[in-house]
């Protein structure tokens, strides 16, 4: 069907098969990849050693790293816990503090976690949400359905960058746990 779309620089979300369709870099990251993520550590740790679920999907569409340009990536993060607490992306700050982000929420429930000092926001996200990530702000995402994935498109500027580390000195401050059939916000690290 896509072909039939002009030629030109284009992406689409393939609905069928939860992908970018035309993305030209991948990313998955498993239980093995999220060391210090979830507050139960030894047991991401040996389930890890176990099954190594994979944890979240990353197709990427690239374009040059200079000003003025977009990226974008849809990501299928799916559902599961460690011990209770949901799985989620790992989540980062932009290197550049001039750098906002979108967020478009294409399917399943979850939730953004925004973090700048010690100030913690979030976002509820379902189909259709479109959400948006001030600049400066770390962001994070968290499927709060064990139903199926929360799967979303982002758009961010070409020279943003991507800061995993920082996480660490100004971590989230709230975590995201199975409660009954919904979810509960506690405090984070
Ligand atoms: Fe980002």
């Amino acid at each position: 069907m896509y072909e039939k779309i002009p030629a030109g620089f284009f992406t689409a979300f393939d609905r069928q098969n939860s992908l970018l369709y035309n993305a030209d870099d991948y990313e998955e990251r498993k239980l093995s990849d999220l060391q210090g993520c979830f507050v139960a550590e030894e047991i991401r740790h040996q389930m890890a050693l176990q099954e190594n679920k994979t944890v979240y999907r990353v197709y990427k569409k690239t374009a040059p790293l200079v000003a003025g340009e977009l990226l974008q990536a849809v990501t299928v993060l799916f559902p599961g816990t460690v011990n209770g607490e949901f799985f989620m992306t790992r989540g980062h700050y932009h290197i550049h503090p001039k750098c906002a982000e979108i967020f478009f929420c294409l399917g399943g429930r979850g939730l953004l976690l925004l973090q700048k000092g010690n100030e913690t926001k979030w976002v509820e996200m379902k189909p259709d949400v479109i959400a948006y990530i001030p600049a400066g702000w770390g962001h994070r995402t968290v499927n709060t359905s064990l139903a199926g994935p929360l799967v979303f498109i982002a758009f961010w500027p070409a020279v943003a960058g991507q800061n995993y580390q920082r996480r660490l000195k100004e971590p989230f401050g709230k975590r995201v746990f199975q409660a009954d059939r919904s979810y509960v916000i506690g405090d984070g690290d």
